[in-house]
């Protein structure tokens, strides 16, 4: 089914944002006299293929922030770290880094993403994976899986799974059950029935359908020799410490020099559906759809609705004021979101000694646009801190589906660099 065009889309009238300390880079869009939209450069070198995940940051951008604005042997921060694009970065380039998600299939591929493990001992983990797991599928139950869950397997996909979740999940040494846990979740997604490319599941239809036959067993094989390789070819002492934590609740414990980071667009429901992504591949690595749900709550704006409380954001004041006159239901999930998004944005600001850098996109909400990059400023000037650097990027490939109605696609990506006062 085609996606609908978004039409007529209202823009708030805003203020250019001027960067309110002296700046050394005045050019958008360059750094380092790199140009950040790295058009046609190589972006799944070292981990970053192991397992896809949504809205990833551009690991060469990553590369860059970290470059000019940590200090050799300084702690980075990633509070949002998804799928890790900026924990590996930091590890390639000897950097201490510390990452949080509240979504556990995030944690688990960024603590699998930046770990390294000698080849030999991985290799000789898969085989015997492989042995076992093809034994157990021809005699494994798989009535215990969920309807819900099901709907997206072809039924001959399900007892491989099983069997390869049952042998993944016993093996004793932690790191490695990461990385095989990782790689099957992985897979787990390569042989669903959803249309690829897509950031909200969406099941094939038709001929596509038809078409579709998967082997389980070959495509982890794939996806595990991969991962093998390239974990083996991190440097050796390399390591991030990944937590699962709202970043609400940071404490001085990941005090930080600097934090790089790129947040939600906009709450789980309206923007990009990172637990609706993620729900059959978190069943698989062993947290049922209950534990998904309670979770979730953490999501910024998912849990309960915010007391009002006003807003200092000029742009985000008259942006609701558009969103409230079009849709009562966006407007109060826009309130609780941005709500959650400052009270993040301070606890973050909290834990960083010296700069706190937010990448972050527009979005759409009832045929409004969001400026982020403006709402954003505003929120850290509101906790003290000055914008230093300012600069803008083209969006080439982002992982961030065209919603069609309400979601909007994007763009453009603000990246700023905010001081410490
Ligand atoms: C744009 S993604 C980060 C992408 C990441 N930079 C990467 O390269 O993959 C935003 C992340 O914020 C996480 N998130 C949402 N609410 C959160 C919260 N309260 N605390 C910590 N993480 C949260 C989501 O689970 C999601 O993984």
């Amino acid at each position: 089914m085609p996606l609908s065009p978004i039409r007529e889309i209202t823009d708030v009238e805003v203020e250019p944002l001027e960067p309110c300390l002296p700046i050394e880079t005045r050019a958008a869009g360059m750094l380092n006299g790199h140009d950040l939209n790295f058009a046609g450069v190589e972006t799944q070198h070292a981990t970053h293929s192991i397992h896809p995940y949504v809205a990833a940051i551009n690991p060469p951008l990553a590369a860059s922030l970290i470059s000019h604005y940590v200090p050799e042997g300084e702690v980075m921060l990633d509070p949002f770290c998804g799928g890790g694009g900026v924990l590996i970065e930091a590890i390639l380039q000897g950097r201490q880094a510390i990452g949080c998600d509240i979504n556990p299939l995030a944690v688990l591929m960024s603590q699998a993403k930046t770990t390294h493990l000698p080849s030999s001992r991985t290799l000789h983990t898969y085989r015997a994976i492989e042995d076992e797991a093809e034994k157990l599928a021809r005699r494994i139950s798989i009535d215990d899986v969920p309807e819900l869950v099901r709907f997206w397997y072809r039924d001959d996909s399900l007892p491989p799974l099983r069997a390869l979740q049952t042998v993944v999940c016993r093996i004793e040494d932690e790191a490695q059950r990461r990385l095989f846990q990782t790689v099957l979740s992985a897979t787990a997604r390569d042989v669903m029935l959803t249309y690829r490319g897509e950031i909200r599941l969406r099941k094939m239809q038709g001929a596509d359908l038809e078409r579709f036959h998967p082997n389980v067993f070959a495509a982890f094989r794939k996806r595990a020799l991969s991962a093998i390789k390239s974990v083996g070819e991190l440097p050796p002492e390399s390591r991030a410490d990944v937590f699962a934590l709202d970043c609400r609740k940071l404490t001085k414990r990941q005090s930080c020099h600097t934090v790089i980071t790129s947040p939600p667009y906009g709450d789980d429901k309206n923007g990009v559906g990172y637990f609706q992504f993620s729900r059959n591949m978190l069943f698989w690595i062993g947290v049922s759809l209950e534990e998904q749900k309670h979770q979730r709550e953490a999501f910024l704006g998912c849990g309960v609705d915010a007391r009002e409380r006003s807003v200092s954001s000029e742009t985000l004041r008259l942006t609701l004021a558009v969103i409230r006159e079009r849709k009562m239901a966006h407007h109060r999930e826009a309130v609780n979101f941005y709500l959650d998004y400052l009270d993040g944005l301070k606890q973050i600001a909290s834990v960083a000694q010296e700069r706190v850098i937010i990448v972050i996109g527009d979005r759409v909400l009832s045929r409004t646009r969001i400026n982020n990059g403006h709402i954003t400023t505003d929120f850290m000037r509101e906790l003290g801190w000055g914008l230093e650097h300012y600069y803008t990027r083209q969006l080439l490939k982002k992982r961030i589906a065209n919603l069609g109605g309400d979601g909007g696609g994007i763009s453009l990506e603000h990246v700023m660099v905010f001081r410490r006062p």
